[in-house]
């Protein structure tokens, strides 16, 4: 594939036929997705993590369709290559094939997303079956699922009981079956992920399931050290930048306040930020 073309759907499937490792990222806005899109990964995923990262939640069950179709629209119109994918936000999946068809719907329609995603196992088949029948192609979520956080009673590894690996690994194998082209594999333990990923010939996306899965996401914020809440232990931080954030805000503050920002008017480029 040339550099720059999209990236697709059945190109996931490609990739994990030739051993090409996946890498996703979470991206909320345009300005961030054309970043990531520069910089090569090979999906944009508009995750409900938004509630928590962007929109100042303690969970992602407050997240709308409202929120999600809107950030679904800015992250499209930054992202030229990455294939965007959109999750689907708490109840709108859950109470029926219908509500979820049209609410997906909207995800690709009006968010401009190519995939959605979704929470759950065998609970969610019949409607990743219609959405893929007609024509909306499905990412699944096995493991820990954000959105039944009040369930599960807090954000811990999954499947760590032999009985629950298995019941995992039959999610996993139902998912592929009704036609989801690849899976999120979020917080279980690696040997599990493993096994998941020998078993599907779908890609599997691990998020803190070790390295063997056949790509990662992380949530960009995380990766970045731009979110100071609870980064969880499996996230690598390649930059720090809040602090970078802090820093500059600071400087600037202290500039203002001493006189020294703006420049003198004859200093000053009149340039308008529309007219670069
Ligand atoms: O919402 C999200 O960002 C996600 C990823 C953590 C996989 O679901």
């Amino acid at each position: 594939m040339a550099g720059r073309e999209r990236i697709t759907v059945p190109d996931f499937r490609e990739k994990k036929q030739r051993g090409e490792k996946i890498a996703v990222l979470t991206a909320y806005d345009a300005t961030m997705a054309r970043l990531l899109d520069r910089a090569g990964v090979d999906a944009l995923l508009v995750g409900d993590s938004l509630g928590m990262v962007v929109l100042g939640y303690d969970s992602t069950i407050p997240v709308t369709l409202e929120d999600m179709v809107h950030h679904t629209r800015a992250v499209a119109r930054g992202a030229h290559r990455a294939l965007v994918i959109a999750d689907m936000p708490f109840l709108t999946f859950q109470t029926g094939v219908e509500e979820a068809v049209r609410n997906a719907g909207r995800l690709i329609q009006e968010g401009g997303a190519a995939a959605i995603k979704l929470e759950g196992g065998r609970a969610v088949l019949d409607v990743v079956r219609r959405l893929v029948e007609v024509g909306i192609p499905v990412m699944g979520h096995l493991g820990l699922l954000p959105q039944s956080v009040n369930q599960i009673g807090g954000y811990r590894k999954q499947a760590t009981k032999p009985a629950e690996a298995e019941a995992l690994l039959a999610d996993a194998r139902m998912l592929e079956d009704a036609g989801a082209f690849a899976l999120v594999l979020e917080s279980i333990p690696p040997d599990l992920a493993g096994a998941v990923t020998a078993a599907v010939s779908i890609p599997t996306i691990g998020i803190g399931a070790g390295p063997d899965c056949d790509g990662q996401v992380l949530v960009s914020h995380d990766m970045l050290g731009l979110f100071d809440g609870f980064v969880p232990s499996f996230v690598k931080q390649y930059a720090h930048l809040s602090e970078t954030v802090v820093a500059a805000a600071r400087a600037y503050v202290d500039e203002v306040r001493d006189s020294q920002f703006p420049a003198s008017p004859n200093s000053v480029a009149d340039v308008h930020r529309s007219g670069r």
